[in-house]
């Protein structure tokens, strides 16, 4: 099994473990294929609301598997459709949290990039080297790590290659929690079921609004906001959410 499905039915949470160690967890098609099917399905389970993808001790993952693409041409690379795959990841609707331990290169740094927050080791690494292997990014490395980090550190790491631990990644803003690396699988979990036990559509809207209004006008990106607020005055965990400060305790949501 190239990936562990690890259900935590009580806090509503499932942890995706990556599990190639013989391959330094490499995104072969069989384990893409595997994280798009549980991505579509934890999407779809009403009892999961927020989902984690972790790696192993050394290793989250070594990004695309080298071995296996090496000798394609440019159409058969197209007809493997990893596009589609990392679609379905981006297209999560829930709270998805990276819990990274050892390296996290290329595709796997990519994967990282994809979570709403990311939970490090302090001597986790992070890494685009495609650069070295004669390519670049293709699941946004050149897009989502701009957005967070911005233009000249992002350019040293996808022209450099460089390897970057995670200090300094804190420090810009590539991660959202550094904590000591015997936390990082506990702390996940942690802030995972702290989300799960949060309002659901709130979350969702939060988090479509903050990746999909950043490609909008602010004056547009402003409006959706203030519609997705009105939406949510129609939902229960709205009237809990309100009733229980007016009753100073801590609201249930549903
Ligand atoms: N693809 C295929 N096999 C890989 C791999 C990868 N990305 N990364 C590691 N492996 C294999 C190694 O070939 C080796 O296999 P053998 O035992 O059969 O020789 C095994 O995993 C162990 O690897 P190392 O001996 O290198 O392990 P290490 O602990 O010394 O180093 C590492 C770990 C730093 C992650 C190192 O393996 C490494 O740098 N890996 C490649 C990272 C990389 O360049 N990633 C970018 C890939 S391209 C991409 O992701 C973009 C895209 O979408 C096309």
């Amino acid at each position: 099994m190239t990936l562990l499905v690890e259900d935590f039915p009580h806090r509503r949470i499932l942890r995706l473990r990556l599990n190639r160690p013989d391959a330094r967890n490499a995104l072969s098609l069989e384990l893409r294929l595997a994280l798009a099917e549980r991505f579509a399905a934890a999407d779809r389970d009403e009892n999961i609301k927020a989902v984690i993808i972790a790696g192993s001790e050394k290793v989250f993952a070594a990004g695309a598997d080298i071995k296996a693409i090496m000798n394609l041409r440019p159409t058969e690379v197209e007809k493997l459709g990893f596009h589609r795959l990392w679609q379905g990841i981006a297209d999560f609707r829930k709270p998805l949290i990276a819990a990274v331990r050892g390296f996290a290169l290329g595709g796997g740094c990519e994967l990282a990039l994809h979570a709403d927050m990311i939970v490090a080791g302090r001597s986790a690494t992070f890494g685009l080297p495609e650069v070295k292997l004669g390519i670049m990014p293709g699941a946004g490395g050149t897009q989502r790590l701009v957005r967070a980090i911005g233009k000249y550190r992002a350019m040293r790491m996808l022209m450099t290659g460089e390897f970057i631990k995670a200090p300094l990644a804190n420090e810009w803003g590539m991660i959202s929690h550094l904590v000591d690396d015997t936390e990082v699988e506990e702390f996940a979990v942690d802030l995972a079921s702290t989300l799960a036990a949060g309002p659901a559509l709130a979350l969702e809207y939060i988090k479509e609004m903050v990746l999909n209004g950043a490609d909008l006008p602010l004056s547009a990106g402003l409006a959706l906001e203030r519609k997705s607020l009105y939406v949510l005055f129609d939902t229960a965990d709205q009237k809990e959410g309100m009733r229980a400060f007016t009753e100073a305790r801590k609201a249930e949501f549903g």
